[in-house]
């Protein structure tokens, strides 16, 4: 396919360029292929036109409607969802019974096991090492060196879409480290 071109159909002055062009179109076209199934593999089906944002998901796979979510999860509640690139993720529900604006993302920063939400203690506390966040995700102990990723909990046509949180983190006033 990479035929020569005639040298008579080549102006003289345009040579050096077309010889350019050719080797960048060369270059360039492969890569621009193999970018569209990579795109098309990170985009699951239906979480197009979000702007990055990803329907939370139910443990059965479902989307979470909110109005169904807190009819059956109270203040207080913190319940994992399938949230950003699959992580689970907790959904909250704050003491007014409404949805809070945040989810918190439930792999534990040591070494990325599932936290599981402690009711008792008002605490998210690692299984693995002992770890503990408060009930906003904010390591209070280690070994983990820092506090649960966050992600926005919007509502998008009544169902929870997360997405992904690059301001300061509001429990900290730091940068966020996972963005
Ligand atoms: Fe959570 Fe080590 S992985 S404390």
């Amino acid at each position: 396919q990479a035929t020569s071109i005639p040298a008579d159909r080549v102006p003289d002055m345009g040579k050096r360029e077309l010889m350019n062009l050719l080797l960048l179109g060369a270059l360039s076209l492969p890569t621009a292929g193999m970018l569209v199934p990579y795109a098309t593999f990170f985009a699951p089906p239906g979480s197009g036109g979000s702007g990055g944002g990803t329907i939370a998901k139910d443990a059965l796979g479902n989307d979470v409607i909110a109005a169904e979510w807190l009819k059956t999860h109270g203040p207080g509640d913190r319940t994992l969802t399938q949230g950003l690139k699959g992580d689970p993720t907790y959904l909250v529900v704050e003491n007014d019974r409404t949805l809070a604006t945040y989810g918190i993302n439930a792999v534990c920063t040591h070494l990325g096991c599932v936290v599981p939400w402690n009711t008792a203690e008002k605490k998210f506390i690692c299984p693995c090492h002992g770890s503990q966040y408060n009930n906003q995700g904010m390591v209070v102990r280690g070994p983990a060196p820092l506090s649960l990723a966050l992600a926005h909990a919007d509502i998008d046509e009544g169902k929870v879409l997360f997405v992904p949180w690059v301001e300061t983190d509001f429990r900290t006033g730091e940068a966020p480290w996972w963005a």
